[in-house]
């Protein structure tokens, strides 16, 4: 009999290493993988290129009225294995991890009428079922009924040493200092929000990775998985 197909939610804080551990375990189970935060960075991105936002100013009014112009999709790319972002065609990727975006984006993901949208979009990519979804809400909004709810922390300073380093490798330009205060100022804005604010849903189980290795994190989570889907 062929393993049944379940969904796995992945919530956490920012840089706790859940699109690794999505990415690993759509690959080892051929899921789909959605980086739900790709999604509002790339919103984001839109409010700040028709100038809605900065660090002193939100026009709300002005990007809820322009949300039926945002149209978002995933590209499979082939060589790097791994599904990129478009922002209405255009391929966003790198312009969406930039620390100047990454310092506006909780401003923008706090606007209910961007999660809704963001929201029914994510529930249709994962209707069937077969689908690994990394983000702060998945578990308790978007797929409140996953066979698999994992939540994922590590201490803010270990979470801001792995993105700097990524950040450096991907060639952008900027201090450590200055990504540990967008790590904690996430934190506090996505944890506070009003809106589907960053908790644990009671069914997750909770990993700390602070001092975990990527190999055995990956065999635990794997094993959990494995009894969810012949369960
Ligand atoms: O996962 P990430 O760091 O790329 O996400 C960027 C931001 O998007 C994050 O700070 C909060 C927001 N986000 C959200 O509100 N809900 C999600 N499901 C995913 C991300």
């Amino acid at each position: 009999m062929k393993p049944k197909k379940i969904t796995i939610a992945i919530d956490g804080f920012s840089s706790t290493g859940k699109s690794t551990i999505a990415k690993q375990l759509a690959k080892q189970l051929n899921y789909l993988y959605v980086d739900t935060g790709a999604m509002y960075r790339a919103v984001t991105l839109y409010a700040i290129q028709l100038n809605y936002v900065n660090q002193d100013k939100l026009e709300k009014d002005a990007l809820i009225k322009s949300l039926d112009e945002i149209n978002l999709t995933f590209k499979y790319n082939e060589k790097l294995s791994f599904s990129e972002m478009y922002l209405n065609g255009k391929n966003v990727e790198q312009e969406i991890r930039t620390i100047e975006l990454s310092k506006l984006v909780s401003k923008v993901s706090a606007i209910s009428e961007v999660r809704k949208k963001l929201v029914e979009q994510q529930q249709k990519m994962g209707e069937d079922k077969g689908v690994v979804m990394d983000g702060r809400d998945i578990g308790t909004v978007v797929f409140p009924d996953a066979e698999l709810k994992l939540f994922m922390t590590a201490s803010p300073e270990k979470r801001a040493t792995r993105r700097y380093k990524e950040l450096l490798e991907k060639g952008h330009d900027v201090s450590y200092a200055d990504v540990l205060e967008n790590v904690q100022q996430r934190d506090y804005l996505d944890s506070t929000r009003e809106d589907s604010p960053l908790i644990k849903a009671d069914d997750a189980i909770e990993f700390d990775n602070s001092d975990m290795g990527l190999k055995e994190q990956f065999e635990r989570i794997y094993q959990l998985v494995l009894i969810k889907r012949n369960g």
